[in-house]
């Protein structure tokens, strides 16, 4: 007994000096990319780490207070703050829904456009207005951060990380706006769909043809973002010649979101590692209220529908088609929505604020979950094995649930029809009364769960190993510190074929000339 208790202090003892606190700076992105990332930084605080997070003073996810980091809150001119997000999110829906004639479509896309242009400005907005405050940078300098942690859906943390020298570590699935895989890996376009493709890895001759259209409308839409917003503010600070295109692949280690339970098998760099699914956990006992009302459901069970992070509101006559249709199932629903209450909500649905998605998911009473798609929510999906029927709106979305549906567990059905006609009722019963969907999930669930060490677990010691090493430099590949042609061997092949070339034509000449030779010899002799 005492001899347990000694070593298990002992244990105790080595572990603390093993990961002494460091010091980290950490910026990230709005919205549900938050809340995930929220969570890594908890895990980070009970390991001892002191956290310092960037926000502006109009965040609207990020809080300035928390007992788990200290925030640095910037006092900015553009904010993406609540109503700045709640119109992208609209603008996305009026596009998604497609309801609107072509003209005003390209009104929205525009918009759209517009948007996005105004996010990436915002975030050199935020990075200026810290990197111009002397003060504040010689009270960071004098914190002496270990690494910088960041989101690069948005450019800012790389040029902050490089601003103050320091190891930086990504929190990754996007950059600027695509795969963060085609920044960094080698990535071959004749297996590997583009995001938004809607296609899997397996692409007729067409579909390939697409994919590399859209694959360079992504890449010209990022080089755009890239040179025109962040490239003058990469300049300002960091040297005119420096390059963003070039620095933002510069990351030390990459903390991917995803993993291959999930996305289809790609070629990986050996600085990546993949913590997808990291969030997810066993489910907890539900509030009173609400397991009084799975238990209720009795042999039927519950369809859970938690419409993400950020569908508050859909137009009326959809609200109204997807409460009527599952006002229809036999089973009992939650369904979180914000907006109006629907006429047509059954009595067998209870609508809600707000759930708690990971412990109903765990929940042996739950028999489908009713997705828009999100990562979030399609790794949980798999964590706790629940089929899924899909209501994708847009962004990576669909993407996301045909990965499900191509290996067996959900069904997608477009959001466009659910006012319109039956799809969206059949789909949900398909899902509920075929059990390979659930069986499938389950195999999903087994083939996730089975890893030597736990996605979150991973991610904590790569930041530690960040920290302990200054960097991972060893780990880094020279691909990103390299022009394209270069990298793609243009000057080579080039050299080679003028090689091959000049031999080929020496020869000819050579050839030519002997043969002249011979044919005149042959002509004086008759
Ligand atoms: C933690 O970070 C804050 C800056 O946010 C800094 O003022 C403080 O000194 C740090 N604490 C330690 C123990 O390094
Ligand atoms: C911080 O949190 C407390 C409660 O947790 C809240 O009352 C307070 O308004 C918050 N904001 C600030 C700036 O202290
Ligand atoms: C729910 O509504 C259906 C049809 O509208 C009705 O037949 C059923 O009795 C209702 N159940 C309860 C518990 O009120
Ligand atoms: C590549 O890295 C080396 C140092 O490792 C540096 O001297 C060189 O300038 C870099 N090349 C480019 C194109 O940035």
């Amino acid at each position: 007994m005492k001899l347990t208790v000694c070593s298990s202090v002992l244990l105790l003892l080595l572990t603390f000096s093993f990961c002494h606190g460091g010091n980290i700076f950490v910026f990230p992105a709005e919205g549900s990319h938050w809340i995930n990332m929220d969570i890594l930084l908890q895990a980070l605080h009970s390991r001892g780490h002191n956290i310092t997070i960037l926000r502006s003073t109009r965040s609207w996810y990020i809080k300035a207070n928390a007992s788990y980091y200290n925030a640095l809150s910037m006092p900015v001119e553009k904010s993406i703050d609540e109503t700045f997000i709640t119109n992208l999110m609209k603008a996305g829906v009026q596009f998604v829904l497609g309801t609107t004639p072509w003209l005003s479509s390209i009104n929205i896309l525009t918009k759209m456009v517009d948007i996005i242009t105004y996010l990436h400005s915002a975030v050199c907005e935020l990075v200026s207005a810290v990197l111009d405050d002397a003060a504040l940078m010689k009270t960071l300098e004098d914190t002496k951060f270990d690494l910088v942690l960041s989101d690069p859906c948005w450019g800012g943390g790389v040029i902050l990380a490089k601003y103050m020298k320091l190891p930086l570590v990504y929190y990754v699935r996007w950059q600027i706006g695509e795969d963060a895989h085609f920044g960094i890996a080698p990535s071959p376009l004749s297996y590997i769909p583009v995001t938004g493709s809607g296609f899997t890895d397996r692409m007729t001759f067409l579909q390939r043809v697409k994919n590399m259209i859209l694959y360079l409308v992504t890449y010209i839409q990022n080089d755009v973002i890239s040179g025109r917003l962040y490239q003058p503010t990469c300049a300002k600070y960091l040297g005119p010649d420096c390059d963003f295109n070039q620095i933002k692949t510069d990351a030390d280690i990459w903390l991917m979101r995803t993993d291959f339970v999930f996305d289809y098998p790609r070629p990986t760099m050996p600085n990546v590692v993949y913590i997808g699914g990291f969030q997810c956990k066993p489910a907890k006992p539900l509030p009173e209220h609400l397991e009084e009302f799975v238990q209720s459901s009795g042999e039927h069970g519950v369809v859970i529908m938690p419409m993400g992070t950020f569908v508050s509101e859909l137009p009326d006559d959809m609200a109204n088609g997807i409460a009527a249709a599952l006002a229809k199932l036999p089973q009992k629903v939650i369904w979180r929505y914000k907006g109006k209450r629907p006429a047509s909500v059954g009595n067998n649905t209870l609508v809600v604020d707000w759930m708690p998605q990971n412990d109903l998911l765990g929940h042996p009473k739950i028999k489908l979950f009713v997705a828009h798609g999100g990562t979030n929510g399609v790794h949980e999906a798999i964590y706790h094995g629940v089929p899924v029927a899909g209501l994708p709106m847009y962004f990576d979305q669909y993407d996301n649930l045909l990965r499900l549906q191509e290996r067996g567990g959900a069904k997608i059905v477009s959001i466009s029809t659910v006012d319109k006609d039956d799809s969206f009722l059949e789909a949900m019963q398909e899902v509920l009364t075929d059990p390979s969907y659930r069986e499938n999930m389950q195999r999903l669930s087994r083939l996730h769960r089975d890893q030597p060490v736990e996605p979150m677990d991973k991610a904590l010691f790569w930041i530690e190993f960040v920290m302990r090493h200054k960097g991972a430099a060893h780990l880094k590949a020279q691909s990103y510190n390299m022009s394209w042609f270069t990298y793609h061997s243009v000057d080579v092949v080039l050299f080679l074929t003028a090689a091959v070339l000049l031999v080929l034509l020496t020869s000819f000449m050579f050839i030519r000339c002997l043969f002249r030779a011979l044919c005149k010899r042959k002509v004086k002799r008759e």
